[in-house]
Order: C-alpha cells, then sequence, then structure tokens
C-alpha cells in the first residue's frame, strides 16, 4: 500500500486564471465544419439517419487503410462494439497493456471478461510484445495494443503472437489518428481497430467513435450492435442485446470536415513536438517522447518524463506550470493501481508504474503558437535554476 502511494500523483495543481491560460488541448475549427452543420440544421437530418454518417465511415476507414468503419458514440463504445461483435464474454481474457486509459480495461469489463495486464516497453510507452506468451491461457481471447499518445505499438512481433494462438488482435487507435507503423496507417494493422473522436484528439466529433475493420463479419456484428440490434426483417423486433452507441448526422458532419483537414492537423502536432524537442533538449532530467525508427509518432500530447537529475519532482514542476497559467496532465494511472480493478489484475508492472510517477504531458493544442513553446520552455528552466541555486 505504501508503494502505492508513492507511485500515485499528487492532487491536481491550482491553475492560476489570473494568467493567460495554456490549455492542453484545443480543437481547430477552420475547414467546412459550420457550413456542413448548418446543411444538418436546414436539411433537419440531424440523428443517425442523416448521409453526413455514412459518408464519415466511409471516407475515415478509407483514409486508415480499412475496408468497413461503424460509427459510434464514443471510443470507448467502438472497443466495447468490437470485443461484443467478436464475443467476447464472461470468464474470457484480454490481453492489454497494464499503461492505459480506463476505457481499454472497461470495455473488456463490460462484456465479463477479464483484463490481463502487461507491461510497457520504456522507450515507446506501448505493450511489451516479449511479455505477451507468458500471460495466454486458455481463456485467452484477444489482445488490445494501444498506441499510446500517439505512438504506434511494435505490431509486427504482437501479429505473430496473435496468429499463433489464434487470438482477436485490436488496434486502441484511440489517440493515433495518421500515426504509422512501418509506413502503414494505424487502423489497417490488426482484425480491428478503434478510434475516438473526443474534444481532444487528433480528429474531433465532440464525442464520438469509430471501429475501422477489414472483417466483414466483425464490421456487420458491430453496426447491428450499435444500433440497439434492431431486426432488419421486422422493426422493434429484437433477438439480441445491442446498445444505442449511434453517432448523429451533425457528429459525423463535424468529423468529415475535419478528416478534409486531418493531414494539417497531424503536420501541426509533428510540428509543435519539434519545436518542444528542440528547446527542451538540452534540459537535464527532462525525458522526451520516443519515436522509433519504424514509427511515425503523430504526437497526440507532447509526453515528458521528469528524471531525479532534474531536481524536483514531477507534482512541484507541474504546480510552477500551474502557478504560470500553463495547463499540464499526468501520465495515465496504470490499470492494476485503479480501485475498481484491485483484485482483479494484480502484479507488478515496474515500467508502467514508473511512467506514472515521473509523466505528464505538455500543451498539445492546435492553437499553440511559437512564442507559447517558448514560455512553457522558460518556465521549466526556470524551475529548475530555482531549485539548483536554492540549495
Ligand atoms: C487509449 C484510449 N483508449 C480509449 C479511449 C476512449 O475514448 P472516448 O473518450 O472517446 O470514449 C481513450 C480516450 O481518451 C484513450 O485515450
Amino acid at each position: 500500500m505504501k508503494h502505492k502511494r508513492i507511485i500515485l500523483p499528487a492532487p491536481e495543481p491550482y491553475l492560476n486564471r489570473r494568467k493567460k491560460i495554456i490549455p492542453v488541448s484545443a480543437p481547430l475549427f477552420d475547414g467546412n465544419e459550420l457550413a456542413y452543420l448548418t446543411r444538418c440544421i436546414k436539411s433537419g437530418w440531424i440523428s443517425s439517419l442523416g448521409s453526413y454518417v455514412e459518408e464519415f465511415e466511409e471516407r475515415f476507414s478509407a483514409y486508415c487503410g480499412a475496408g468497413w468503419g461503424v460509427a459510434c458514440s464514443s471510443g470507448t463504445a467502438a472497443l466495447h462494439l468490437v470485443l461484443a461483435a467478436a464475443g467476447v464474454g464472461r470468464g474470457d481474457e484480454v490481453i492489454m497493456p497494464a499503461f492505459t486509459m480506463i476505457s481499454t480495461a472497461n470495455a473488456v469489463a463490460y462484456q465479463g471478461a477479464k483484463p490481463v495486464l502487461v507491461d510497457v516497453e520504456p522507450d515507446t510507452f506501448t505493450i511489451r510484445p516479449d511479455k505477451i506468451e507468458g500471460k495466454i491461457t486458455k481463456r485467452t481471447r484477444a489482445i488490445i495494443a494501444v498506441h499510446i499518445y500517439g505512438h504506434p505499438a511494435d505490431i509486427d512481433p504482437i501479429k505473430r503472437i496473435a496468429r499463433k494462438y489464434k487470438l482477436l488482435l485490436i488496434e486502441d487507435a484511440a489517440e493515433a489518428h495518421g500515426a504509422r507503423y512501418k509506413g502503414k496507417p494505424a487502423g489497417s494493422l490488426a482484425a480491428a481497430a478503434c478510434f475516438s473522436f473526443y474534444g481532444n484528439k487528433i480528429i474531433t466529433t465532440g464525442e464520438g467513435g469509430m471501429v475501422v475493420t477489414g472483417n466483414k463479419k466483425i464490421y456487420r456484428r458491430a453496426a447491428y450492435l450499435r444500433d440497439l440490434a434492431f431486426s432488419s426483417a421486422r422493426h422493434f423486433w429484437h433477438k439480441e442485446l445491442g446498445f444505442n452507441y449511434r453517432m448523429s448526422n451533425l457528429q459525423a458532419a463535424v468529423g468529415l470536415a475535419q478528416l478534409e483537414r486531418v493531414d494539417k492537423l497531424v503536420a501541426i502536432k509533428r510540428d509543435n513536438a519539434r519545436r518542444y524537442t528542440a528547446l527542451l533538449k538540452d534540459i537535464a532530467g527532462i525525458g522526451l517522447p520516443p519515436e522509433r525508427p519504424w514509427a511515425k509518432n503523430v504526437y497526440w500530447m507532447y509526453a515528458v518524463t521528469v528524471e531525479k537529475e532534474f531536481g524536483i519532482s514531477k507534482d512541484r514542476l507541474r504546480a510552477r506550470l500551474a502557478q504560470n497559467g500553463i495547463d499540464t496532465r499526468n501520465f495515465f494511472i496504470p490499470i492494476n493501481l485503479q480501485p475498481i480493478y484491485a483484485g482483479i489484475c494484480r502484479g507488478n508492472f515496474p515500467v508502467a508504474e514508473e511512467l506514472c510517477r515521473k509523466g505528464f504531458y505538455l500543451p498539445s493544442g492546435f492553437n499553440l503558437k511559437k512564442d507559447d513553446i517558448a514560455f512553457i520552455v522558460n518556465t521549466i528552466r526556470e524551475a529548475r535554476l530555482c531549485w539548483w541555486t536554492r540549495r
């Protein structure tokens, strides 16, 4: 218990609202968003029956190099739909990284299955392929590889394991629109992939998500379960338990307009990352986000670690940034340390826990200016200097 207390981040620091606030993320709506929304309103097609939903599904799945898309209400719903469509259920086990957003584990739990955790690689923060086989049992049905903070997981060795044990491989690409693995787009790397379009994502629909897949069976079942499992032969006739996970035409209208500019949006994220890296690289004790040679990292969030050498802890640095109006976020708290999974997901995941202890992300919004980045980096530099001169 003492161990856990040390790992868990401090309560959120006070954000000084008397200063100019630099938010952790902000969307960019400088395309056809308003025009498409206006068309929805003027035509009256605002529910999931409007034509933007299908168009968004077709275009986004094509962008990912996948055959089909099932638009839905969130990334969490997308994960749940894939598992339900594949028949993962009570008593089954699903392997996933310990270091991920709660949604990855929750989607498994919604189906009555058990998340089985694997530690992550220190240099990509994604699941360790060499630790997966040791976690496979007779009950294992699927592996979820999460492309964390925009960096793809090392998918080839995971694919080999999935093939060997006949397991369903799913990408959790909620944070990785436009990312690439050995030149191939996120969304085309496994049997199915799940994206989020929440307000802080690379393309957004406010709230929303999508399953993309090249597997016709998964596609058909996911589409059917998303819409309350309505029978096609007879309306209001339900033989199975479905969900209302539909996406509205209004959301899809925004998504489509965002998708038209996805290359620009990815380029902004990568430019911001380049600027941060150039300024931060000579500050001792700040660990910079990874980009392995085989990866295109889309830097959904610019993720850094605070090492001992820096002099002050991550929590103190975040507090200092917050005093200056700079909003930041802690890294995810590993699933094994979440109270709702205590007792279910036991084990030691030293890398995931270490990342939680020392990692946070800096403002990474589409509205971030060159000067903002310079100000943020200077504030980090000063925090360190202050500490060293006071010693
Ligand atoms: C890795 C990961 N998986 C799943 C999700 C769930 O997406 P949503 O918030 O749209 O439900 C998120 C959301 O941020 C995420 O970061």
